[in-house]
């Protein structure tokens, strides 16, 4: 199946990943019907989905006959109902394994054989509760970050036996629906962000706990510093700009982390992403950017 076989998008669970993930493939112009445990649930859901393309439209986004189409475009059906008509069904049901599995399994029952399915889950992995499912080929993670329907990036991971062809569709699929796809090269509990979330999370808890300063300085601290950059660089590109690779061998020896892919990069000085020829204009780009940045959140002067 390519892209272009894609014409009806399903999502199972219609909380707050569902009625969001629906929003994206709706605004990209797919027919997407959502489904959920009763139909209380999904008149709830259908609100939100109306509240937040109101939002997109009060913020400049989307203009209302945008916000009209996408509405319309997103209806409300039982599960045997989606599973008959959907090319491609992420699930963004309750984060419980027996749950996901009962569901993909009934899935697999339910869909002709070429749908894909997709899950959402943040801790769980395929190779676990997709297990029992035939379609092996078609099963992948697309994991988006609350709320979906605003956050770019969405992790994209294979299970054990998902195909490239899988794959490749998907992170194309996202990419039409206007999100960052993020290649993950394999599963694991947790995925690549929220592993990465979670290490600074459990270091401000931490040190928190040891009473090194008050929630409010931690937050003040993470959000006008390194959190003040992170539009522009992560931590690896960070360390690029910091210069860690042209410092002195045993200083940046002694930063190292304990990996040994980490140490070999540092003995040899070799950045990431930067060329070591144009680290001036590298630095350059930076401050401007940096500059923008401090005069739209922070700068109070006026020019005199
Ligand atoms: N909330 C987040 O920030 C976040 C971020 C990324 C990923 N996720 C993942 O998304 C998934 C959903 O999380 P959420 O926060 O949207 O949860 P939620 O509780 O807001 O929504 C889950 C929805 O699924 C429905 N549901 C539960 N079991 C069902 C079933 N068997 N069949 C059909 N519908 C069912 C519930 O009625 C509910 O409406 C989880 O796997 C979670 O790990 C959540």
């Amino acid at each position: 199946m390519d892209l272009a076989d894609v014409s009806r998008i399903g999502v199972v669970g219609a909380g707050t990943m569902g009625h969001g993930i629906a929003i994206n493939f709706a605004l990209a112009g797919y027919p997407t019907l959502i489904s959920d445990q009763n139909d209380g649930i999904l008149a709830e859901s259908k609100a939100r989905i109306q509240a937040a393309l109101d939002l997109f439209v009060e913020e400049g986004l989307i203009s209302r006959r945008r916000a009209d189409e996408a509405v319309s475009l997103i209806t409300g059906t039982t599960l045997e109902d989606l599973a008959g008509q959907c090319d491609f069904i992420t699930e963004a049901i309750v984060d419980r394994s027996s749950d996901k599995r009962a569901l993909f399994n009934r899935l697999d029952e339910l869909c002709p054989p070429q749908t894909i399915f997709a899950s959402n889950t943040s801790s769980l992995v395929l190779s676990d509760f997709g297990s029992d499912v035939k379609r092996q080929d078609k099963i992948v993670l697309t994991h988006y970050f609350a709320p979906p329907h605003i956050v770019p990036g969405v992790e994209v991971a294979k299970g054990p036996g998902t195909s490239d062809e899988t794959y490749e569709l998907t992170c194309d699929l996202m990419a039409a629906a206007r999100k960052v796809p993020i290649r993950l090269k394999m599963e694991r509990p947790g995925y690549l962000l929220n592993t990465v979330q979670r290490a600074l999370g459990q270091a401000a808890t931490d040190l928190w706990a040891e009473g090194m300063a008050s929630a409010e300085d931690i937050e003040l601290g993470i959000i006008t510093t390194f959190g003040f950059r992170m539009p522009h660089e992560g931590p690896m590109k960070h360390y690029d700009l910091a210069g860690l690779w042209r410092w002195p061998e045993d200083v940046r020896g002694s930063w190292a982390s304990a990996n040994e892919q980490m140490k070999q990069r540092l003995a040899n000085g070799r950045p990431w992403f930067i060329d070591p020829e144009r680290f001036d204009e590298a630095l350059d780009a930076r401050d401007r950017e940096y500059a923008r940045r401090l005069k739209a959140l922070y700068w109070t002067d006026t020019l005199d």
